[in-house]
């Protein structure tokens, strides 16, 4: 089976959760990432199974998830598999932020519905993104909460 991974990350994390499924996915997978240009050029016809997955920022995922959520939506719609995933840090909202992440159509038709964990990338945000992580989460320092499990129970959801 043919699998388009197709990501949006800030620092890396999403990335990372993406290539760490793709690790643990049968048949070839085609990794894009949706922030460069050279993605728009993707038919996502030409796969069987499609990934989408993004982080939450501000309670929101990145515009081109969205954007290409939109602009696929029959395409995902007609896919063989769809697997949608999230990397985020609030626990809590974590589902409610899958949930307001991806069209309801996408969500309702996904085999597999992925809360990757997050990471704290201190040394890659901004000045700003740092003093509002230290305020709101009480983090000063970087760490690595990637959830290994939840990656490894998608990839078997999606068999
Ligand atoms: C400025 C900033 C805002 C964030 N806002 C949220 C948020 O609203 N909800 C949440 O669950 N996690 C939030 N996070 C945590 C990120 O989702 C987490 O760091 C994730 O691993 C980032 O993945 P990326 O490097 O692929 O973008 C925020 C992180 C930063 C740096």
């Amino acid at each position: 089976m043919k699998t388009l991974l197709a990501y949006a990350s800030k620092h890396g994390t999403t990335r990372k959760a993406a290539e760490k499924l793709a690790g643990q996915l049968d048949g070839e997978v085609k990794i894009i990432n949706l922030q460069e240009k050279a993605s728009r050029k993707v038919r996502v016809e030409d796969y069987e199974r499609v990934i989408v997955g993004g982080s939450i920022h501000i309670g929101k995922i990145q515009k081109s998830i969205k954007k290409f959520c939109q602009a696929n939506l029959d395409k995902l719609l007609q896919a063989e598999q769809l697997g949608l995933f999230i990397c985020c840090a609030e626990e809590e909202k974590a589902l409610e932020q899958l949930e307001n992440a991806f069209p309801a159509e996408l969500l309702e038709k996904a085999a597999a519905k992925g809360l990757f964990g997050h990471e704290f990338n201190l040394e890659k945000m901004s000045f700003i993104s740092r003093a509002m992580i230290k305020k709101v989460a009480g983090v000063d320092r970087s760490e690595s909460k990637i959830k290994d499990e939840n990656i490894k129970k998608f990839a078997e959801e999606l068999g």
